[in-house]
């Protein structure tokens, strides 16, 4: 069985032929109007939503299918103390596949742990989010007509923004891919994505405060919104919240053909002045989400016709007295759930928490 918590679980094959399906979805709707017919999706939403939500009940309707599910925490017995484990537990029995958000980080990880069908990570804090990556990368192939040796500027909160983490990740693949990370000292992209991936692939990138000083160079632009709700000091929000505004008068540098992505939704960070900017294509960036989640939903029940590629699953140990210093992480929460590091530098004693990434040193 098949789940996707991460861009990473999916092969560039496997995106390749998620974006040739999205493709013929969107030219030939008639040929998968039945394809999920008596099939359920259940949209388990701890937080709130409009295009993932929306998108995969608009996908899952068009492909024949029904929906089941909760747009909130406070509707469902979450808020009589159930935990996710027992949750998906019992939805197990009323659906086919499962579209999960939750504030906490890692815990869609729990529910494939609990689940007997294929949970979708539709957004765990400030960690993942693969199917907007997959939305991104539609997107940037609809417009370039490859992902091959594109300057991608990433700008706004690159700490919480779980969507620049699963779009860089996924855009390391390809040749020629470099990054300028544009944000405030305090919402810098995390150092471990840095090491674990663009060192390690030797892919070139570069950080700035200055989205005017990058914005000449880029191919792409990829604005983001600062996530207030995932902020500890709500101090430092209202002091960072309004760092970038993207105006007309700052795309006259931009490249004639770069694209403005923003995964939406949008607070003030791109002025309603860009929206007729030609370049502007956000909002066609949401209906190419429901494509790829169209063929993400018939990939993971296996109706796709693809072969099921086997994952090497994360191998954990249990680190006697560590725990993870993440508050946002679902160990923090979960029931009896244990501790689980994976070794990210054995020797120099540094693992990662299995359900949030976050470093701890032994
Ligand atoms: N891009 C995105 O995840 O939007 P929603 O929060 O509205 O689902």
């Amino acid at each position: 069985m098949r789940n996707l918590l991460d861009i990473m679980d999916l092969s560039t094959e496997e995106l390749d032929g998620l974006i040739r399906t999205a493709l013929d979805i969107a030219e030939n709707p008639e040929k998968y109007a039945e394809c999920c017919r008596r099939k359920k999706l259940a949209t388990l939403f701890f937080e709130p939503s409009t295009r993932t939500r929306l998108s995969f009940e608009a996908a899952m309707y068009e492909l024949g299918g029904r929906v089941i599910g909760f747009s909130e925490a406070s509707s469902s017995s979450v808020s009589k103390g159930e935990s996710v484990a027992d949750t998906v537990r019992v939805v197990s029995n009323y659906a086919d596949i499962i579209a999960m958000r939750h504030p906490k980080e890692g815990a869609p990880l729990v529910a494939t742990r609990n689940a007997k069908i294929p949970v979708i990570n539709a957004g765990d804090g400030g960690h993942h989010h693969p199917t907007q990556t997959l939305a991104d990368l539609l997107t940037i192939y609809k417009e370039k007509g490859s992902f091959e040796g594109l300057t991608i500027g990433l700008c706004g909160d690159l700490k919480y923004g779980r969507t620049v983490h699963s779009l860089v990740n996924a855009m390391s693949r390809y040749e020629g891919v470099r990054f300028v990370f544009i944000s405030p000292e305090e919402l810098r992209f995390p150092r471990y994505i840095i090491t674990d991936v663009l060192d390690k692939k030797g892919i070139p990138y570069s950080e700035t405060a200055s989205l005017e000083d990058a914005i000449p160079g880029l191919d792409i632009l990829y604005m983001t919104r600062i996530q207030g709700e995932r902020f500890e000091d709500k101090d430092e929000y209202e002091r960072l919240k309004d760092s970038y505004v993207l105006t007309p008068e700052k795309l006259i540098p931009a490249k004639k053909d770069m694209a403005i992505l923003h995964p939406l939704p949008r607070v003030n960070e791109i002025s309603v002045a860009v929206d007729s900017d030609p370049r502007a294509k956000y909002f066609e960036q949401t209906l190419n989400g429901k494509y790829m989640r169209m063929a993400l939903i018939l990939k993971l029940l296996g109706l796709d016709g693809s072969k099921e590629e086997p994952k090497e699953s994360v191998k954990s140990i249990f680190l006697e007295g560590l725990k993870c210093p993440n508050n946002r992480c679902i160990s923090k929460t979960e029931q009896e759930l244990r501790q689980e590091f994976y070794a990210a530098d054995e020797e120099k004693g540094i693992y990662r928490c299995v359900y949030c990434d976050t470093e701890v040193r032994k």
